[in-house]
């Protein structure tokens, strides 16, 4: 191709790039950022989302979030130029969902990734999804070590031209990482030894620049996912990268390491921080950080439009899927607290004052009235055949209701001549609601006596009483 042709080409490409980044955000964010003139680059690096949409307020750290994430991103953007934006891996949660896994593959798609390393929890999914992670429009993933039946699973490297920066991802697995991946799966998959698939990676790269008649890179970062147990050895047999960006490393996120003799940075913990990693060059040319820094994403964001409407869609899916799919009868039927009331007046009283009779509200005042996820554990048997399905056709379920704790049937109790052997609460049921996440301090010393209710005979006898 003759070099003028090649330019028009290049510069009706760049248009389109140009055009699409234009289009595809709503904000139409400026994206020269200050720092774009001065020659400097930021890398932003997140990891270990874990399929955390949206987090949920309880207590607890927060977690981030996709649309805040997003409106974060802008913000830093606009400071800094649009840097590169790569992800660590493990995008989508431990165990398998089908609607959450699409949802964050979507999600990611509106975010704008320049270059995601698929973790050991995508490839759990199996060959087929990490192929639809890949279709047209959809995710860049790189991953120069892991081939099935010969071909390589994604492509091994990604060249991303920013801010007059041309910069080469190479995606890596730790062998050891993919030890812990599902074993049928494995089976399925040949890992290549990294220093080998690293080295291989970059002359192809080079080879296609020759071939295109480009300059050699000017940073050459390694997008890792690893245990940490096998990243010194591992990058310790890697030459010719300037950068890796690890997977998460709870301890250590948001500084610069020697590890291996390669300057390292891992990605921040369960999506609740991006990285900004700065580089400029060097006298002789070459990269070198010179910052990084950790930018929580707080919960007083404001949400970026499009991802949490995205998010809206979700909820529809997931809430018709617990209530058409998962129509689970229950041990007991389920009625609302205020039938109790009639007897135990007392109690009802006092619980309607206790977080559990308002917990609905709190739903109300994040507005999430429609999320399934809050759903579980801030009303009464959301999933169960006769629990709360929503305000309007379940009046009444709505709260963490009396038989959350108490579970006994209200026909057979009334029943009982008179209600005898009233089973104790069993203490463990607080656990289903208040996990390790959305309730960390909870210690059931502190917490049993402050959710007892008081003592008091019934108000009411049964008809067989009187
Ligand atoms: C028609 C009246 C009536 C209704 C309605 C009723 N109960 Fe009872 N309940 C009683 C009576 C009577 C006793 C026995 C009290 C006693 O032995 O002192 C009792 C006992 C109990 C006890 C054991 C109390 C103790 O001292 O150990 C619990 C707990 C309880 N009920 C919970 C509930 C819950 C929860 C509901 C609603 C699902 C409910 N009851 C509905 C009348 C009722
Ligand atoms: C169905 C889910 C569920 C179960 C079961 C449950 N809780 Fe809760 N609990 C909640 C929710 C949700 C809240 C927060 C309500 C709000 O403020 O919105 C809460 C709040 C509380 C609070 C108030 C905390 C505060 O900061 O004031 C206490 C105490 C508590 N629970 C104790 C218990 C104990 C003890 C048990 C077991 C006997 C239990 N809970 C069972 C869901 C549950
Ligand atoms: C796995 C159970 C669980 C789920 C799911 C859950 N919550 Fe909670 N939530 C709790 C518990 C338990 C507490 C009380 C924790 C404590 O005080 O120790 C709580 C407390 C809260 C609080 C703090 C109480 C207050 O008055 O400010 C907010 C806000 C909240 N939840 C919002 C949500 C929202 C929004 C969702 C859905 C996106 C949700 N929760 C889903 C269990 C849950
Ligand atoms: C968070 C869990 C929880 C919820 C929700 C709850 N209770 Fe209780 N309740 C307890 C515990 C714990 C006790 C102490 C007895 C036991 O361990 O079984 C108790 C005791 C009682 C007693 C016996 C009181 C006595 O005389 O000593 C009654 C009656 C009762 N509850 C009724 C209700 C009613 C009615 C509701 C709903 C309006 C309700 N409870 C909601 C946990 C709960």
């Amino acid at each position: 191709m003759n070099p003028r042709r090649r330019a028009l080409l290049l510069l009706t490409a760049f248009g389109l790039l140009l055009s699409g980044i234009l289009l595809t955000s709503c904000m139409g964010p400026d994206w020269s950022g200050s720092a774009s003139g001065s020659g400097e680059l930021t890398l932003y690096l997140t990891g270990t989302t874990d399929g955390n949409l949206e987090p949920c307020n309880c207590p607890g750290q927060p977690r981030g979030g996709l649309s805040r994430r997003s409106t974060l991103l802008n913000t830093l953007r606009q400071a800094s130029g649009r840097g590169v934006l790569l992800d660590a891996g493990d995008v989508t949660p431990i165990v398998s969902d089908p609607i959450i896994d699409s949802y964050m593959v979507r999600s990611y798609g509106l975010l704008g990734y320049d270059a995601i390393v698929p973790g050991d929890q995508e490839f759990d999914r199996g060959l087929s999804f990490l192929a639809s992670m890949q279709q047209p429009g959809g995710l860049p993933l790189v991953a120069c070590d892991v081939t099935a039946g010969g071909r390589p699973v994604a492509p091994p490297w990604r060249r991303i031209e920013r801010q007059g920066w041309s910069v080469l991802v190479v995606g890596l697995l730790g062998p050891q990482t993919m030890m812990l991946s599902e074993p049928d799966i494995r089976a399925q998959l040949e890992v290549i030894d990294p220093a080998k698939a690293v080295a291989a990676a970059l002359a192809d790269a080079a080879q296609a620049d020759r071939a295109a008649g480009r300059r050699a890179p000017d940073l050459i970062v390694l997008l890792a996912h690893m245990d940490p147990q096998e990243r010194e050895p591992v990058l310790s047999t890697i030459h010719g990268v300037d950068l890796a960006l690890i997977s998460t490393e709870m301890s250590r996120p948001g500084q610069v390491e020697q590890i291996g003799g390669v300057p390292t940075v891992y990605a921040p913990p369960a999506g609740r921080q991006i990285a900004a990693i700065t580089l400029k060059r060097r006298r002789d040319g070459r990269p070198q950080v010179v910052d990084v820094q950790l930018h929580p994403v707080e919960q007083t964001l404001p949400r970026e439009r499009k991802l949490w409407e995205l998010y809206q869609a979700y909820t529809f899916d997931e809430r018709q899927r617990t209530l058409t799919l998962v129509d689970k009868v229950g041990k007991i039927d389920l009625v609302e607290s205020e039938r109790c009331a009639a007897c135990h007046r007392t109690q009802y009283d006092w619980w309607l004052k206790h977080p559990h009779g308002h917990a609905w509200q709190t739903i109300v005042r994040e507005q999430r009235t429609g999320d399934p996820n809050c759903m579980r554990c801030h009303t009464t048997g959301f999933g169960f055949k006769t629990g709360f399905v929503s305000i309007e056709r379940t009046p009444g379920l709505q709260n963490v209701g009396c038989q959350d704790c108490h579970q006994i049937d209200l026909t057979t109790h009334v029943a009982a001549k008179p209600p005898k052997n009233v089973p104790r609460v069993d203490p463990s049921l607080c656990l289903g609601c208040h996990t390790i996440a959305n309730s960390p301090d909870f210690d059931p010393d502190v917490y049993l006596p402050k959710a007892t209710c008081p003592p008091g005979a019934p108000t009411t006898q049964p008809a067989y009483h009187r």
